[in-house]
């Protein structure tokens, strides 16, 4: 059946003639029609927004955290209906759908105690007659930019720490998967969310969409998570207004495995590393160094363990590795296995896209002795591809790991203290799992350097991004 869903503009559903498609990447089914938003409708949520800024920011610490709380207890009682949306549209297997709606809920609840906790400073004046306080206030209206990978984490990411800070949000999720993104809004209003602090507004021009939020002094701040060229465009547009920008741009994580690492720890992060979201994530493994020493043991007992993943419609009983998002993605993704292929690389697992009437299946893939020179060691696959390089010393894989223009996630496996540390020292990137393949969590910040992005999502500092600061100089303290 096909679902017919409305936009959330201003605290209204709202309809309109023209609409589009969501499409079931597993059966290639249309699921949805959802109204096709243009700027007119983009204009009317900045509106609603900035009219209900005032009221909003001055609610509350505890409403605005009762909101939240509230949100994420509705959002837990309808785990199996929203998990079955993202699967719908997404793709991903149901149990890690289950597993994305506890994370998007874990970001309302974390977020909701931190709005109670948006402490200011008082300074020290030089002058006797002055005292220096500083303020924290909310950025103002804000929007979100989300991808389709995770439907509804990244949005709960972004709208639990704007709404907590006391700051509107107008969100534009990715066209691939809007319906997560309209649940989360109903939510929000039976949540009790006053008209016009959150909208949810779908279109397939986003550029268009993207162009009424860029070009309006009043939206302050933009936060966006998808690919690093996209980034770039923003942070210029960005600039004309001068927003405050946090970016989660790409990624091309190196997950490394020294020769006195726990074997069966390491293979099993790193099918996790891999395969989470069928490798179409920011922080997924794609780079697998691992040591002369352990290469035979490592490789044979990861590709036994990917060759035991079944693939199919994450709706099945079973499944877990599920399409992925499009025909373009599949594509990409035999484009890097070929050219490795022609470069030299072994395949040893996988290589060719599943056989199937419908849906954009391509399974696990593993590829040995791969090379620098080949384009899945420095452009992100965002597919199920494990691309293992050998190494042999500790400063080499530094190095290695470190040449590329993301700063997103990296992965280390050894049992030895001292490396932790100088790795974790000397590896330029944001996030770093020490014998950890999936380090992601509400309460540590997520972030990247480099070419990954700006500005850190979740955690005490992910708040941060939606507050601006204010200096008091009080005067006229001495008595008279
Ligand atoms: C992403 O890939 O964009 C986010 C992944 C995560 O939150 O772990």
């Amino acid at each position: 059946m096909v679902e017919k869903y409305q936009l959330f503009v201003g605290g209204e559903w709202v309809d309109k003639k023209e609409t589009f498609d969501v499409i079931n990447p597993a059966t290639e089914e249309i699921i949805a029609k959802v109204p096709n938003a243009g700027k007119e409708e983009m204009k009317l949520a900045v509106e609603a927004a900035v009219h209900i800024q005032p009221e909003w920011a001055d609610t509350v610490a505890a409403e605005r955290a009762r909101i939240l709380v509230e949100a994420a207890k509705l959002m837990r009682e309808r785990t199996e209906k929203l998990a079955r949306i993202m699967t719908l549209e997404e793709g991903k297997p149901l149990s890690e759908s289950r597993g994305e709606i506890a994370y998007a809920i874990s970001f309302l609840e974390w977020f909701a105690e931190e709005a109670k906790r948006i402490y200011g400073d008082t300074i020290p004046s030089n002058s006797k007659d002055k005292r220096i306080l500083v303020i924290k206030r909310p950025a103002g209206v804000t929007a979100a930019i989300t991808p389709w990978n995770f439907p509804a984490a990244m949005i709960t990411r972004k709208i639990g720490p704007a709404l907590a800070a006391g700051c509107t949000m107008i969100v534009k999720p990715s066209e691939m998967t809007p319906l997560s993104a309209l649940e989360i809004a109903g939510i929000f209003e039976e949540a009790g969310l006053p008209k016009g602090a959150l909208s949810v507004v779908a279109g397939t021009d986003p550029a268009e969409l993207t162009q009424v939020l860029m070009e309006d002094i009043r939206v302050r701040k933009i936060s966006f998570t998808g690919s690093t060229n996209v980034g770039k465009l923003l942070m210029r547009q960005a600039s004309d207004t001068m927003k405050r920008v946090s970016f989660e741009l790409g990624g091309h994580a190196p997950f490394i495995v020294f020769p006195d690492a726990d074997l069966d720890e390491a293979v099993a992060n790193a099918a996790l590393a891999k395969m989470r979201g069928m490798g179409e994530t920011c922080v997924a493994a794609n780079r697998f160094y691992v040591h002369h020493d352990i290469l035979p043991a490592f490789t044979e007992k990861l590709t036994a363990r990917l060759q035991a993943m079944k693939v199919g419609n994450g709706l099945e009983e079973g499944i877990t590795v599920g399409p992925l998002i499009e025909p373009a993605a599949v594509q990409k993704v035999e484009e890097h296995v070929q050219d490795a292929v022609s470069k030299g690389a072994k395949l040893l697992l996988g290589g060719k896209r599943t056989e199937s009437e419908k849906g954009f299946y391509y399974p696990p893939t593993i590829l040995a002795g791969v090379t620098e020179d080949m384009k899945i060691s420095c452009e992100e696959t965002f597919g199920p591809v494990v691309a293992i390089l050998p190494f042999e010393t500790e400063d080499e894989v530094i190095h290695k790991a470190n040449d590329t223009r993301y700063g997103l996630a990296a992965y280390f496996f050894t049992r030895d203290v001292g490396r932790i540390f100088r790795l974790a020292e000397r590896l330029e990137f944001g996030i770093l799992g020490a014998n950890d393949g999936l380090p992601s969590t509400a309460q540590a910040p997520f972030g990247g350097v480099k070419e990954s992005g700006l500005g850190r999502e979740g955690s005490k500092y992910g708040i941060e991004e939606y507050l601006d600061i204010k200096y008091l100089s009080l005067g006229g303290i001495s008595a008279k």
